[in-house]
């Protein structure tokens, strides 16, 4: 079975005393079952070690050291107690001209230090309106997957890139197509690609959260705004538990 996962994207929001957050829903679901999974700003990684939740980075660079200012390397988030980072946000996509082939040097820079990539993939409105939603997760799943990937060192967030942000939601039954989409193609190229933990992100909210999870092959979310408060994130979590 793959695992069940309730992730937060805090994206470039957070201060120290956000952190406040965390201990409020570690005493809602210290002891879940489900992995929690928070990624907040780079910043404030070091200053999650003692929650019980999993830490993430929201980006690495392709590279283990070197003359790159500003950017940060899968090692480095390792070493501060991330175990998950994601790669390919459809933001990292468009303000940083990300390629798949980039994406996929940046998870494999993740399995190299130990990290499991939560590689994020989806379609811009246009390609939802032209049809072509199939072929554009074909193609990058294809791109920004590498070989080296297996269950256990990745997963994969389907994020349509107009339902980021807008309250804008695909129907279960899109959701259900891409998803199901997915699992077959990861069981065509990985013999435990029915094993791979497949989230959905895009305004998931505490209030469509359970009907997101009820659609087969949807093993979670990736939040972003909803995962910047307990009260918010906590009512989509245990919607997942
Ligand atoms: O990575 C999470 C994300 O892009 C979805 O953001 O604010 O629509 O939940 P949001």
């Amino acid at each position: 079975m793959p695992r069940k996962i309730a992730a937060g994207n805090w994206k470039m929001n957070g201060l120290q005393s956000t952190l406040a957050e965390l201990q409020t829903l570690e005493a809602k679901h210290g002891d879940a079952d489900i992995a929690i999974l928070i990624c907040p700003p780079f910043t404030l990684i070091s200053a999650c070690e003692d929650t019980p939740f999993d830490i993430g980075g929201q980006d690495c660079h392709t590279n283990e050291a070197g003359a790159h200012t500003g950017d940060i390397s899968a090692e480095m988030l390792a070493d501060v107690g991330a175990s998950y980072v994601l790669v390919g946000h459809s933001e990292r996509r468009t303000d940083h001209g990300e390629t798949d082939a980039q994406v996929a040097a940046k998870s494999q820079a993740a399995y190299d230090a130990g990290l499991i990539a939560v590689i994020c993939i989806g379609e811009t409105l246009n390609e939802r309106e032209d049809g072509t939603t199939l072929d554009v997760i074909d193609a990058q799943l294809a791109g920004s997957v590498p070989d080296t990937a297996d269950a256990l060192n990745t997963v994969i967030a389907y994020e349509p890139v107009w339902a980021i942000g807008t309250g804008k939601v695909p129907t279960t039954d899109q959701i259900a197509e891409v998803h199901a989409h997915m699992r077959a193609r990861l069981q065509d190229r990985f013999a435990d690609g029915d094993e791979f933990s497949l989230l959905y992100g895009g305004s998931v909210k505490g209030s469509n959260a359970a009907n997101i999870f009820a659609v087969p092959h949807v093993d979670g979310a990736l939040v972003g705004g909803a995962s910047l408060t307990a009260a918010d994130f906590s009512p989509i979590i245990a919607a997942l538990e």
